[in-house]
């Protein structure tokens, strides 16, 4: 297994900063929004005398909560479609396992989320890349380019819709398509959707739970990690209206016994909750935060990239030969003021090797005025490094 591009560099970081050097992370996902306080009040709430184990598949409450919330969009799920994971992490982990055998192979579009890579490891599985370019926004390629790539070893295509590192929405004509090529060839469609609550200028995310005729061969993935600032409560979700498919999941939740008891609770309480004024100022938020970006990179000689339409990252093409090497340097051998900004190089989101080496991934996770002075630091960086290192 690779080591991860969004942790790799962080002794260098934690090297600079005991160094004295202030480092602005735009590296990690890591949201700074503050978790929900009712949260915290829940959890105290739900403190039992003993921290027991919970059903291998979650508490009924938080899988009906989920259920509503999916309803409000206007998608119907019953709770018991719903399997509570640790983090959306296991929930990928587990729809590798539910679906494929040791060998068998699953196309993802790249760049993907690179810990894909170590869950397919995990499980035994193939990733086969198809890869997506930066000059047309990193939407879908051609159905041929696609069905080229399957072979008789394919038990499923998957997708991260908002993506994650690229921001691009998936347009519903493209998921239709998707859903002509599984059930041509008899393949499930995963689809990753921890970020469907951010798609930006009014657009809307459209779920693959929401695409006709293919109920039982779809499987989402979800999360709380992003949508409640909420990534140390460690716990997602599976879903899927196929009885086999659940059956199998709840094989593999039974013997990891159970997803965090008290954090589930936390979580029923948010779900039920926050109001609509909630997800607007969250999405309101990142969407000026993306706005920021586009303002501050848009006179960077060299730099491309199209807006992203959702998710909080961009995988933005440099001025450089090496990203990586530019990462690093900017940790070990640049500060301006006494900061500096760390970035992931996005060679590790891609399958294909020497892909993405000019390319690094931005998370904008930190507020506008953060972001500003991150971005500053950045632009600075690149014009010392082109000039005294490439
Ligand atoms: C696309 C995507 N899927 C899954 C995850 C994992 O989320 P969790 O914290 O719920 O394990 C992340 C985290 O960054 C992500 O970006």
């Amino acid at each position: 297994m690779q080591a991860s591009p969004i942790r790799k560099l962080v002794p260098y970081a934690n090297a600079a900063k005991a160094a004295g050097t202030s480092v602005y992370h735009l590296n990690i996902g890591q949201p700074d929004i503050p978790t929900p306080e009712g949260y915290w009040n829940a959890l105290k709430k739900s403190m039992p005398e003993v921290l027991a184990y919970g059903p291998s598949q979650g508490i009924p409450e938080l899988r009906r909560a989920i259920a509503t919330y999916y309803s409000r969009s206007g998608i119907s799920i019953d709770e018991d479609d719903v399997i509570i994971t640790t983090g959306g992490s296991e929930a990928v982990y587990f729809a590798f396992m539910a679906t494929c055998d040791h060998g068998d192979e699953v196309i993802c579009f790249e760049p993907f989320y690179t810990n894909y890579n170590g869950f397919a490891s995990m499980a035994g599985v193939n990733l086969v890349p198809v890869t997506s370019s930066v000059e047309n926004g990193f939407h879908l390629p051609d159905t041929e380019e696609i069905e080229s790539k399957i072979t008789e070893k394919t038990k499923a295509i998957l997708i991260c819709n908002p993506n994650n590192p690229t921001g691009t929405v998936l347009s519903p004509e493209e998921l239709q398509t998707l859903s002509r090529i599984i059930q041509k060839h008899d393949l499930y469609l995963l689809s990753d959707e921890v970020y469907r609550d951010f798609v930006f200028d009014g657009g809307s995310h459209l779920s693959i739970l929401e695409l006709p005729g293919i109920e039982d061969r779809v499987i989402v993935m979800d999360s709380i990690s992003k949508r409640f600032s909420s990534c140390g409560a460690r716990l997602g979700n599976l879903i899927s209206r196929n009885k086999t498919v659940l059956d199998a999941v709840l094989k593999l939740g039974q013997a990891r016994l159970c997803p965090p008891t008290l954090a589930q609770y936390g979580a029923a309480w948010i779900y039920h909750h926050l109001s609509e004024d909630y997800y607007d100022n969250m999405l309101k938020t990142y969407q000026n935060r993306r706005n920021v970006l586009m303002e501050e990179l848009a006179d960077v000689e060299g730099i491309f990239f199209l807006k992203p339409e959702g998710a909080f990252y961009a995988t933005i093409k440099l001025p450089v030969k090496d990203a990586e090497k530019f990462a690093l340097w900017m940790l070990t051998d640049f500060q301006y003021n006494g900061e500096t900004t760390m970035v992931s190089p996005a060679a590790g989101f891609y399958a294909t090797p020497g892909l993405g080496v000019d390319q690094i991934r931005i998370a904008y996770v930190l507020s506008d005025e953060k972001m500003r002075k991150a971005l500053k630091i950045l632009k600075e960086g690149l014009k010392v490094y082109r000039d005294t290192v490439e």
